[in-house]
């Protein structure tokens, strides 16, 4: 008998921390050793011209999430997975949403019975509180958290979903007691919905008057109130989907008063901008996500929130509906205004290249620190660490082949996700997952799925504060 099952031959590996040369060997899904010379494997992967990383973990996707009368998601989790496999994500974080009058517990059952069988990475469910009754808070958050469902979410916009500040604090101050991290979406409500009417009168329905309706300082202002309701609480916050520098200032100073405050940015606020939404057409509903793509001006300054150690993690907020489709984009009430237009755009597949190829290809990050904000960050900030998110003897061999030099052009056809668009179409990167490994398993290798659905199985977590800290 071998000693290993598999060994990764000739790479250069890179974690948060360290680049180095040295084969990986691979035994019963975990990684047994690593080192020159290993010997013998029953299979021998040729790494060498190439860079050999953790898994990405993606800890922002939104799948099969139920989105309003007669829109339908374009992803199940049987084409996310895949799509995120491609793109070199080992393990995703999709959102479990309670809705109003639902136990959160009945909502968790039905994500699993969607997820299980179907995946081909791994899988772990944050909570999304909607509806913070005494049951919700006091019997069934602290009994998932438990059970390893160890971070929720709560939304400060959007009808139906969105809490009230009594209940955002009500919601930090359960988080506290069972040891949760709340993540924020953070935009003020009120101020969207007085935009959205003012342009209702003037007649302005095109889709470019979402990200109008959707200003900055409507995101600015809810994220300063996101981190004094965390500061009132005293619990730690992390702000998602970050995308302007005002937000970043905000975050920077929750930060200097003492408070423990994370933040998420995305690969939409860093390639994108607001005139994307505003072409020829309906063309524009293709980009409607919230908050919306700004400016070159905050593109620069997330560069700049990037490149300073400002985001902890970066992820997809991958939330894909079809364009041409009266269940997606095309909803007949979104072609009638964008107010209707299903909210989030698709992206597990393009973020990480797309990050690699604007950060590391163009100098903006070293190697080490695009490994931190596309997988160690995110496996430690949400309980995974060390099983996930690095190269180091005992962990999952979640491993991800790169070519540094692969140049492609993103394209809807080279994609593997349900969405008919990608809203990155045209972009040239630079860098490329070639082969991805799901606990020493290929799933993707030469372009091709090369395992059956299935193969990635729901993680349990540790609460964010078990894990060691980012
Ligand atoms: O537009 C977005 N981001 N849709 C997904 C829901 C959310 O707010 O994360
Ligand atoms: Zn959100
Ligand atoms: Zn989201």
């Amino acid at each position: 008998m071998t000693p290993f099952d598999t060994i990764i031959a000739g790479g250069t590996i890179a974690t948060s921390s360290d680049t180095f040369r040295a084969d990986i060997g691979i035994r019963d899904g975990r990684i047994a050793a690593l080192g020159l010379d290993l010997g013998d494997a029953a299979e021998t992967i040729d790494a060498s011209g190439l860079l050999v990383l953790p898994g990405g973990i993606d800890s922002h996707v939104h799948i099969s999430q139920p989105s309003g009368e007669g829109v339908t998601m374009a992803d199940d989790f049987e084409s996310a997975t895949r799509s995120a496999a491609f793109g070199g994500m080992t393990t995703l974080l999709p959102f479990c949403l309670q809705a109003k009058g639902q136990g959160l517990r009945d909502a968790v059952s039905w994500y699993h019975g969607l997820a299980e069988g179907n995946c081909y990475t791994d899988v772990s469910f944050h909570l999304i509180v909607t509806d913070p009754t005494p049951q919700t808070l006091n019997q069934d958050l602290p009994a998932l958290v438990e059970d390893g469902y160890t971070s929720l979410k709560v939304f400060m916009t959007y009808e139906g979903m969105k809490l009230t500040d009594r209940e955002i604090l009500d919601t930090l101050e359960a988080a506290k007691a069972c040891g949760a991290l709340p993540m924020v979406h953070a935009e003020n409500d009120d101020a969207i919905e007085y935009l959205r009417d003012r342009a209702a009168d003037q007649g302005d329905t095109a889709p470019k008057f979402h990200a109008s309706t959707r200003p900055i300082p409507a995101e600015r202002e809810a994220t300063h109130r996101a981190i004094a309701l965390a500061e009132i609480v005293d619990v730690p916050i992390m702000i998602v989907h970050v995308s302007n520098g005002d937000a970043i200032s905000e975050i920077e100073a929750g930060r200097a008063r003492g408070s423990v405050v994370h933040a998420e940015t995305c690969p939409q606020y860093l390639v994108l901008t607001a005139d994307d939404l505003d072409t020829a057409g309906f063309d524009g509903a293709k980009y409607v996500c919230s908050p919306p793509p700004r400016d070159t001006d905050s593109q620069i300054a997330c560069w700049s929130g990037i490149e300073r150690g400002v985001f902890d993690v970066f992820s997809s907020d991958h939330c894909p509906f079809r364009y041409d489709d009266a269940e997606g984009k095309k909803h007949p009430q979104g072609l009638r205004s964008f107010r209707w237009v299903p909210n989030g755009i698709p992206g597990v597949e393009t973020s990480l290249p797309i990050l690699f190829s604007e950060g590391v290809g163009k100098g903006r990050i070293d190697l080490n620190r695009f490994v931190a904000l596309s997988s160690t960050n995110h496996a430690k900030m949400y309980g995974l660490y060390p099983r996930k998110g690095t190269i180091a003897v005992g962990s999952d061999a979640d491993i991800v082949l790169w070519d540094p030099n692969r140049s492609e052009v993103l394209r809807q056809e080279i994609l593997h996700h349900g969405a008919d668009y990608t809203p990155y179409e045209g972009i040239a990167v630079t860098g490329w997952p070639v082969h991805t490994m799901l606990r020493g398993k290929t799933i993707v290798a030469d372009g091709e799925l090369r395992a059956d659905k299935g193969v990635g199985a729901y993680q349990r977590r540790a609460r964010s504060g078990e894990a060691l800290t980012v």
